[in-house]
């Protein structure tokens, strides 16, 4: 029998991951309203928006807004993504509390997602976590491409196990291993596990973030909480994808992973009803589908 933990952390990307990839921007109004209803919900890690270039991101525009504007939650993070110490200094200026960093485990979507090699991307994060140190701030390292690449195809899982283990050592309280296009399986995500932990990075620090794409993300969410894992990453309503990874349907619903959480008595503070009243709000709002199963369900139940 497999053995599950008995709790889980959802750490919610909808506002973030979600949102940058929507074709229709919402806007700082929509994104503040969103995040208090996640918040609402239970939500305890809410992605809240990235300090990247508007020229590429224009979604994530005026995150510094949508941070002044939120009502800070005690006991909620609100992480923003920072790319390099510009981001950074604005983070800073706006009050983010928690960072995430990211890297890439392939060479091509390095360059196409962020412009540098991945050790080039690394080298970018040391004074960032220098200066996260000095100001109190957490940090969050994510892994990309960690189940495959969409210019690259396979990835070995020791590709991912070094840039895993880098960021941990640099400082990072947790890695967030993403299946950004959502081709991982259950038996490679097993694998790729062992390898990272086998490297060196605790059970404990890892999360998994998985995009749905190919429809496996719950089983891959599934197989990780069956390792040891505990912290998933999901977005509300489905949301989202990567700008740079073409395929990449979207993040799984928060609303799916919770309805599953909640049936193996997984307990994770969130409420269902709330969050499912947040996935359709939000998914009004960009006028995008509501793909979340459960929220589909829920809708219906609302009339
Ligand atoms: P670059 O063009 O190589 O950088 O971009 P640059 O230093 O030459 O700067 C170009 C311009 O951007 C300059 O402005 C800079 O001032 C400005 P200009 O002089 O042309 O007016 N700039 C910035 N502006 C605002 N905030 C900043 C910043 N930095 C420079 N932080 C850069 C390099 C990293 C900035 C760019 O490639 C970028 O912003 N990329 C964003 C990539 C991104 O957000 N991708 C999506 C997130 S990753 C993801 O979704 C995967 C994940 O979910 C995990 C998974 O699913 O696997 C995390
Ligand atoms: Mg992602």
């Amino acid at each position: 029998m497999a053995s599950y933990p008995e709790k889980a952390r959802i750490v919610e990307v909808g506002p973030r991951d979600g949102l940058q990839n929507e074709k229709n921007a919402a806007s700082v109004e929509t994104r503040i309203a969103f995040i208090d209803m996640l918040s609402d919900a239970g939500l305890q890690s809410i992605e809240a928006g990235a300090f990247v270039s508007p020229k590429w991101v224009p979604q994530m525009a005026e995150t510094d807004k949508v941070l002044a504007g939120i009502d800070k939650k005690p006991g909620v993070s609100y992480p923003v993504l920072v790319p390099n110490e510009k981001g950074m200094e604005a983070a800073i200026a706006a009050g983010a509390t928690e960072i995430a960093v990211f890297a890439a485990a392939s060479e091509s979507f390095s360059k196409k997602n962020i412009n540098c090699a991945i050790a080039e991307s690394l080298e970018r994060f040391k004074p960032v976590m220098e200066s996260a140190k000095a100001h109190g701030i957490k940090v969050r390292g994510y892994v990309s491409c960690v189940l495959g690449c969409p210019y690259e195809g396979e990835i070995a899982p020791d590709a991912v196990a070094r840039v895993a283990k880098e960021l941990y050592d640099m400082g990072c309280y947790e890695i967030s291993l993403g299946d950004t296009i959502g081709t991982g399986t259950p038996v490679k995500m097993r694998a790729l596990l062992k390898a990272v932990t086998g490297a060196g990075v605790p059970l404990q620090a890892l999360a998994v973030h998985c995009h749905d794409t190919y429809g496996q993300a719950l089983a891959n969410i599934l197989t990780a909480l069956e390792e040891g894992v505990a912290v998933i990453d999901s977005a509300t309503g489905g949301l989202g994808g990567c700008p740079y990874a073409k395929g990449a349907s979207g993040n799984v619903a928060t609303e799916d992973v919770l309805y599953m959480l909640n049936g193996m008595g997984i307990e994770t503070g969130v409420d269902l009803d709330k969050l499912a009243a947040a996935g359709r709000y939000i998914t009004q709002a960009v006028q995008r589908p509501l793909v979340s199963k459960v929220g589909q369900v829920l809708q219906g139940r609302q009339g």
